[in-house]
């Protein structure tokens, strides 16, 4: 799995696991971000041939979307109001534009760096969560091989289309990761 250079903030897991109604909300817009995110790649001329495998994660997104809703309706939860996540902000404000390659590949790897991150926090939700919500802590851990294969699908996405360039990129977006992880906020939110 990727090295991130910033652990997450040990205060991260007890301010979710006390507001689980938010983080699930969160979740489900994550989710929904993800399935837009990877129609939105398609646009894009030198991932044309990607089409079929960014329909795939579109739709495994869609179906971990609709996983995360039921889980809501369950517990007498509506889904409401996205939040704002300083983090996804602060890697997407990062993002290159104008240069086509350049944008793309800023593009995959944001992406790549939060399904990164989205798969490291399921695996410590799973865990955090396993004596007093044994069914959320499954279906957190059910979710950490296909979040893995995101962040993988969509690096090698990156690196086949410049491998030089995106590493030179990964290494400062690691950076930032870790910079950002370092101003944490109150949100009770994944990201
Ligand atoms: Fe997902
Ligand atoms: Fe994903």
């Amino acid at each position: 799995m990727l090295m991130f250079r910033e652990g997450i903030p040990p205060s991260w897991v007890d301010k979710v696991r006390a507001n689980l109604g938010p983080l699930l909300v969160d979740h489900a817009h994550l989710e929904r971000k993800a399935a837009t995110t990877a129609i939105t790649l398609e646009r894009y001329r030198c991932l044309y041939a990607r089409v079929h495998e960014l329909n795939a994660i579109a739709i495994e997104e869609l179906q971990h979307f609709e996983l995360v809703l039921q889980l809501l309706k369950k517990r007498g939860m509506e889904f409401g109001q996205p939040v704002r996540s300083p983090w996804i902000s602060g890697m997407m404000g990062a993002m290159r534009t104008g240069n086509h390659r350049e944008q793309v590949i800023d593009h995959l790897l944001v992406c790549a760096l939060i399904e990164g991150r989205s798969c490291e926090k399921f695996q410590v939700l799973s865990r955090a969560l396993q004596s007093a919500e044994p069914e959320l802590a499954a279906f957190y851990g059910s979710l950490v091989e296909s979040e893995g294969n995101h962040y993988a699908a969509y690096l090698l996405m990156a690196r086949h289309i410049d491998e030089a360039e995106t590493d030179r990129r990964l290494d400062w977006f690691l950076d930032l990761d870790a910079k950002l992880m370092r101003e944490p906020h109150s949100l009770p939110i994944l990201h």
